[in-house]
């Protein structure tokens, strides 16, 4: 006898409450559209979103925007899903999210439900923003010494072809101009190597009053150079953190580098080091070290960008000392994967304040 075929077996209705129980567990905001337009259901991250009592309105009302009015009718219409951006200003900050309209399949399909969910992509849109900015401000940091160095070249090759005096006066100056170049690939090496290793703390012991003095030994002929006197006060016995010795003298040179070039000529950096034995949010003792000089101080305005890549108060009068506006960034980048804090302070007319402070455990 043949074997009768099993009838299929039939979809048993959800209990009351489980769709939502269902949705409550998706992180993103997600909603149900009805047959008719209106919301059937939504999550909680939808009603913190998009205010409470959602369920019963249309949806054509809660997302009003042009684009997401248009995704909405889109694949109702066709019932093909679609996507559209959306701009939701929250009361803190302007938050943009990519909204997929998902018209249901199978047994959602016959009762017309379609499901609306947003994916929040404002952080990669940052991200996107920060890449855009870095490869145009580094396309027009090389630009500027290639320029200079192209123009004299046709100047040598043209008009200056015979003349002695010129030529060794240019050749000077391309040099450099191609020796900042250099400091340039140099210094972002440099970073991208510091935050490759971002999440990677450094343990070596380091000693950071041997540091400092090294650093400014190494610096001597610029500070001699600008007649700067630098004293270094520290607490007696060694100052260990636990660190990367090379990167901790980078951080310093940086720093007093800065107060060298910065501060006022003939003047005086002062650099002293204490220990903190407790810091608001950090668990145990603190080295800080504070590299202060006497120059012509930062207007408040330009502190909390001074860090960024490339960022300068005064662009022309640093690259004319050879700056490449990267050395914040790299004393940054440097302090944070040491879990350490900068913190600066200074005010127009009274000369700068860098302070580092790094963890002892
Ligand atoms: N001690 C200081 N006093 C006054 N301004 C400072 C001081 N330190 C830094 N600045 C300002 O911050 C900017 C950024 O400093 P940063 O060290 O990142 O770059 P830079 O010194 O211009 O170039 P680089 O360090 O790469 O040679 C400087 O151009 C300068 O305008
Ligand atoms: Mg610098």
């Amino acid at each position: 006898m043949p074997i009768p075929p099993s009838p299929a077996t039939p979809v048993p209705p959800l209990p009351a409450g489980l769709l939502e129980a269902i949705l409550s567990g998706v992180p993103e905001p997600v909603v149900l559209v009805g047959a008719e337009g209106r919301i059937a259901a939504a999550n909680r991250a939808a009603t913190e979103l998009l205010g409470p009592r959602l369920q019963g309105q249309p949806a054509l009302a809660v997302f009003r925007q042009p684009e997401a009015v248009a995704a909405i009718e889109r694949a109702r219409a066709a019932g093909e899903e679609t996507q559209a951006r959306l701009n939701l200003p929250t009361r803190s900050f302007d938050a943009t999210y990519r909204m997929t309209v998902h018209p249901c399949d199978g047994a959602g399909a016959a009762a017309g439900l379609t499901v609306i969910s947003l994916a929040d992509i404002g952080h990669i849109e940052e991200a996107e923003q920060i890449r855009r900015d870095f490869v145009a401000n580094m396309s027009h940091e090389l630009r500027s010494p290639l320029t200079v160095l192209t123009g004299f070249i046709e100047t040598l090759k043209g008009p200056a072809r015979n003349d002695a005096e010129a030529r060794a006066r240019f050749l000077a100056i391309m040099e450099g101009e191609a020796q900042r170049m250099n400091r340039l690939i140099g210094d972002l090496l440099q970073l991208s190597r510091v935050e490759a290793n971002q999440r990677v703390r450094p343990r070596d012991p380091v000693d950071l009053a041997e540091v400092v003095r090294t650093t400014l030994t190494a610096l001597r002929p610029q500070l001699e150079g600008r007649g700067i006197a630098a004293a270094f006060t520290a607490p007696d016995g060694p100052l260990t953190v636990p660190g990367d010795r090379d990167q901790l003298i980078q951080v310093f040179h940086n720093l007093v580098e800065n107060a060298i070039k910065y501060g006022s000529a003939g003047g005086s950096v002062r650099v002293t080091a204490r220990i903190e034995p407790q810091m608001v949010g950090m668990a145990g003792p603190v080295v800080a070290i504070e590299v202060a000089d006497r120059g012509e101080g930062i207007d408040p305005v330009h502190l909390p960008r001074l860090t960024e890549r490339f960022y300068r108060v005064d662009s022309h009068r640093s690259r004319a000392m050879g700056g490449t506006g990267l050395g914040l960034a790299i004393v940054k980048h440097i302090v944070q994967r040491h879990r350490g804090r900068l913190a600066i302070r200074s005010a127009r007319g009274e000369g700068s304040s860098f302070t580092v402070f790094l963890p002892q455990v």
